[in-house]
């Protein structure tokens, strides 16, 4: 038995030239043996599935100004485009700390950068959230740079199990770390409905907020159930089918996206991890340490800048971003995902 050879298990077949579904997109899923391909896929203006295409990477480095020697902090690891990048310029004898929430992608993104030759030597992961960045900063001593790219990377986004999207079948679920804390599925069934009004405004400032909080809890109220993705955008649909004609369409879709991500927020606290984190920021950094945010909408924004302002009037941190840096155009023409970011950076006192 123990020189038996493992079985030998065949890719999914799919129907076709193409594959459609995500579990049959081999070739992209494992995206360092297919370079060709994702190659093409990029070049069409397209995220390859299991990929994610950092954003700013050239505006971040030059903020970061990493150097060769220095203790460095990726606070949202994701696919490690980002750390990647900054890894190449630490050495030799610097190191950089690198958390992430997702207990699925980190070890992904792990395995993929120790593959490139950063093993715990140079790259010291945790999963970590960054609210609590005091608490590693016991470990790694003040910090030269930190870096936070907020939000969802495109591989959770794309995998129909994390039920981040609209347009694919899923459980509602949204969470980063499912592991911990309940789905939104659970949360649309314990909230009030004048709460739900709410997250929807400062999650996302979704215009439609009452006929779709109200769509949601009459739907549920008559003992019917919003456990996926789908069910939800139908309810979302048919609730603004009072909309003028031409733009319906596109109006739904915007509508759907707001109450995804306002959804996503919620079950994340993600307005209460990003406000913890900036309070802690500065205790976290070297004299002369930098820091780049960047964020993809105002509810993010907003918080950054409010932040980096106020500690600039006390005189914690010595500059501020006087504007958002936006990617070029060309960034956003080749990576659609880039349109909505915006990058702020600070430098402590
Ligand atoms: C936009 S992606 C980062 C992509 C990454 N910069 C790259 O180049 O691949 C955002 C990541 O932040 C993580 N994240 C979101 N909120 C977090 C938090 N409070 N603490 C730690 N990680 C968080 C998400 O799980 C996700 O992997």
């Amino acid at each position: 038995m123990e020189n038996q050879e493992p079985n030998h298990v065949r890719r999914v077949r799919y129907k076709g030239t193409h594959p459609k579904a995500f579990r049959e997109k081999y070739k992209e899923l494992q995206p360092e043996l297919y370079a060709d391909d994702v190659a093409k896929v990029m070049d069409q203006g397209r995220t390859p599935a299991g990929m994610h295409r950092s954003i700013c990477v050239d505006e971040i480095l030059e903020i970061l100004k990493v150097k060769p020697g220095e203790i460095g902090l990726d606070a949202t690891l994701g696919y490690g485009g980002h750390s990647h990048e900054i890894l190449k310029l630490l050495q030799p004898g610097g190191r950089l700390y690198a958390i992430d929430v997702d207990p699925f992608e980190l070890p992904r993104t792990q395995e993929r950068l120790q593959t490139l030759g950063y093993g715990p030597d140079v790259l010291v992961i945790q999963k970590l959230n960054f609210s609590n960045i005091d608490r590693l900063v016991v470990e790694t001593g003040p910090l030269h740079f930190v870096l936070a790219d907020l939000g969802v990377s495109s591989m959770q986004i794309d995998n129909p199990e994390r039920g981040f999207s609209f347009k694919v079948e899923g459980p509602l679920d949204l969470r980063l770390n499912p592991k911990s804390g309940n789905p939104a599925s659970a949360l649309l069934k314990t909230i009030s409905q004048g709460r739900l009004e709410e997250i929807l405004v400062e999650n996302a400032d979704e215009p439609y907020f009452e006929p779709i909080a109200n769509a949601i809890k009459t739907h549920l109220s008559k003992g019917r159930v919003i456990e996926t993705t789908t069910q939800l955008q139908k309810i979302i649909t048919d609730a603004l089918e009072f909309l003028p004609k031409a733009n319906r369409k596109e109006d739904i879709k915007k509508s759907c996206q707001r109450c995804f991500q306002a959804l996503r927020i919620a079950v994340n606290d993600e307005f209460g991890a990003l406000d913890k984190f900036l309070e802690k920021l500065p205790e976290a950094l070297t004299a002369g340490g930098r820091v780049a945010i960047l964020s993809f909408h105002s509810g993010e924004d907003r918080r950054v800048k409010k932040s980096f302002q106020r500690f600039f009037r006390e005189g914690v941190y010595s500059e501020v971003a006087p504007d958002p840096i936006r990617p070029s155009v060309q960034e956003c023409n080749t990576n659609p995902r880039a349109r909505s970011a915006k990058l702020r950076w600070a430098v402590k006192a």
